[in-house]
């Protein structure tokens, strides 16, 4: 999550582009690639960055960002060779989409106070038009991935379009923020990933009940850097590598399942359960008489756990005599 909201649908996708059109320059012999970007986005920078790490002799030719060409003079451009733009007058927004969500920009959306309109939206429903009963179900994780929704095993992408699909339904999914871009401009984006929020909650949940506290609060603090990495185009990158080794470290014992509930904008969790991970100990939690839990071990644990406190309050307490 880039700044605890968004799941970096776009971002996810742009390393794979660039893994994508240096193989292909590769593959025709061609010394120089080519995207379409502006110079104020986030894009240029993860294209950039990705195109050097991965072919640092090709040259990046970005026509619209070294032309300075306004978004009507990249349309006309985009044209001139065959490639319409999806815009219009009476839908100016710039829109990014793949599997994982929809980013949209500009128009109306660039005053921050305007609600945004309900016809940008495309992968999820209004809260008016979702359903007016809850949907629960159950996703299943191995190793940390989702491998399954309500007992049904399916493959990655399976996955990610029916739960784009459950979530969308509902209505869960949009994102409306201010966002800090590379380039130091703040701006207003709108997305909708219903899949990837759900997914995310969910496996959230699973880690809170197979993970260490030490390795939960760590983590925290490696997916909060992660995020930053991702979005700001390091992707390939020794930082990145080691990250990514410390968070598949994690994830073994992240296995079993989670119940959510679907309604009206919201995926509400309502249970989760893993049958060899669990680090959850009814005898231990339980406040009925099948308590194994050593109570009277408590007092002797607070007085040091306190001391140094009470050390600070006897010497700067206001009340003391
Ligand atoms: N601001 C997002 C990001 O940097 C999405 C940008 C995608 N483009 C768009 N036309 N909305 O990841």
């Amino acid at each position: 999550m880039y700044l605890d909201k968004y799941p970096l649908s776009t971002a996810l996708a742009r390393p794979l582009i660039a893994e994508n059109l240096v193989n292909i320059a590769r593959e025709i012999n061609a010394d120089a690639v080519a995207h379409g970007c502006t110079g104020k986005g986030n894009d240029q920078v993860r294209f950039d960055l990705a195109i050097n790490a991965l072919g640092p002799d090709l040259k990046i030719i970005t026509p619209a960002r070294e032309w300075k060409m306004s978004r009507e003079e990249a349309i006309e451009y985009g044209e001139k060779f065959g490639i319409p733009a999806p815009v219009s007058k009476k839908s100016p927004y710039s829109i990014d989409v793949n599997l994982l969500g929809r980013s949209i920009e500009a128009g109306i959306l660039e005053d921050p106070m305007q609600e945004a309109p309900e016809d940008i939206f495309a992968m999820t429903s209004s809260i008016d038009n979702s359903p007016d009963s809850p949907q629960d179900i159950e996703i299943v994780f191995k190793n940390g991935f989702p491998v399954g929704i309500n007992d049904e095993f399916l493959t990655p992408l399976e996955i990610i379009l029916k739960a784009n699909d459950l979530s969308g339904a509902h209505g869960f999914g949009r994102i409306d923020m201010i966002e800090d871009r590379v380039v130091g401009i703040k701006s207003r984006e709108i997305y909708e990933t219903p899949g990837l929020l759900l997914l995310i909650k969910a496996h959230k949940e699973l880690e809170s009940i197979t993970l260490n506290p030490d390795v939960v609060d760590f983590k925290g603090i490696v997916e909060k850097k992660w995020g930053q990495l991702v979005y700001q185009g390091f992707w390939f990158g020794p930082l990145k590598d080691s990250l990514d080794a410390f968070i598949s470290s994690t994830q073994t014992s992240v296995n079993g399942r989670v119940k959510i509930r679907l309604y009206k904008g919201n995926a509400i969790v309502i249970g989760r359960m893993s049958e060899n991970n669990s680090l959850y100990r009814e005898d231990l939690a339980t406040y009925s008489q099948n308590d194994i839990f050593n109570h009277s071990l408590a007092e002797g644990f607070i007085y040091m756990w306190g001391m140094s406190n009470k050390i600070w309050a006897e010497l700067n307490s206001k009340t003391k005599n």
